[in-house]
């Protein structure tokens, strides 16, 4: 009895499976790739191509940002502006506030000139000091953020975090971002919130 049963369901899948196998469509190969091309030659497979802007600073348009907080996109033309070292950074130049604001350049925020990793040393006792305190586990610091007069050295390398906007024609970006209020698409706040989330 039981044998019947399993032969007839064999005998049932192999039935819908070949059904299901003549009404199958093929798939050209041509067709499989994300591009829309043939994938047997690179011939035609042309990557976008990359188009920085070429308007100087003062006469772009600033570029909406991707989240709240995103580092801006630079809206203007870097040639010549890098690399940035020690001894030259006309990022700073245009950008650094005081400055900015008479350039019509958006000035470096507060959070720049703030230093928030502090002062750390391991005393003779075992012990770690953060800012003079000592402390068990690093995770215990409640403190974060020391102002510094001068645009803080974890931000002295502009290009490692702000990067110009190609304006070919990309595939469309569909995220949308959730700003928490009006005018956070084109200012920081991050100086403001920083302790958000922070016990
Ligand atoms: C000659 C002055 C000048 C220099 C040098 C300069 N900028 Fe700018 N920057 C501007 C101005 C002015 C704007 C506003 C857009 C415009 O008018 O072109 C701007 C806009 C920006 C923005 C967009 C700000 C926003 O609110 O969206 C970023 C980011 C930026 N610059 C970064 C840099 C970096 C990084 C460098 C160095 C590689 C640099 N800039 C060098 C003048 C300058
Ligand atoms: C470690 C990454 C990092 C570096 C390095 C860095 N930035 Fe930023 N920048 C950010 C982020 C993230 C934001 C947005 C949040 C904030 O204000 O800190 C921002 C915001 C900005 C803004 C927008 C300020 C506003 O009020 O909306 C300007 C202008 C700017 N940066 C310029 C610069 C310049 C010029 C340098 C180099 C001197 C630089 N940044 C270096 C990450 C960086």
């Amino acid at each position: 009895m039981k044998l019947t049963n399993i032969a007839l369901g064999l005998f049932t899948a192999a039935a819908i499976f070949m059904v299901g196998c003549s009404a199958t469509q093929t798939v050209s190969e041509e067709s499989l790739g994300l591009r829309k091309t043939s994938l047997y030659t690179e011939s035609d497979a042309m990557p976008v191509k990359t188009e920085y802007s070429k308007k100087a600073a003062g006469e772009s348009k600033l570029i909406a940002r991707a989240f709240e907080n995103a580092p801006p996109m630079i809206p203007h033309d870097i040639e010549g502006m890098l690399p940035i070292t020690i001894n030259n950074n006309s990022c700073t130049g245009c950008h650094v506030p005081g400055v900015a604001e008479s350039m019509n350049a958006t000035p470096i925020p507060q959070s720049h000139f703030t230093n928030f990793r502090p002062d750390t040393a391991l005393a003779s006792n075992g012990m770690i000091t953060k800012e003079g305190q000592e402390v068990e586990n690093t995770s215990d610091f409640k403190t974060v953020g020391k102002k510094t007069a001068m645009v803080s050295g974890t931000r002295f390398n502009c290009s490692q975090c702000h990067a110009p906007q190609s304006m070919s024609k990309t595939p469309v970006n569909e995220f949308q971002a959730d700003f928490r209020a009006d005018g956070h698409s084109k200012k920081s706040n991050l100086i403001d919130n920083i302790n958000e989330g922070v016990k």
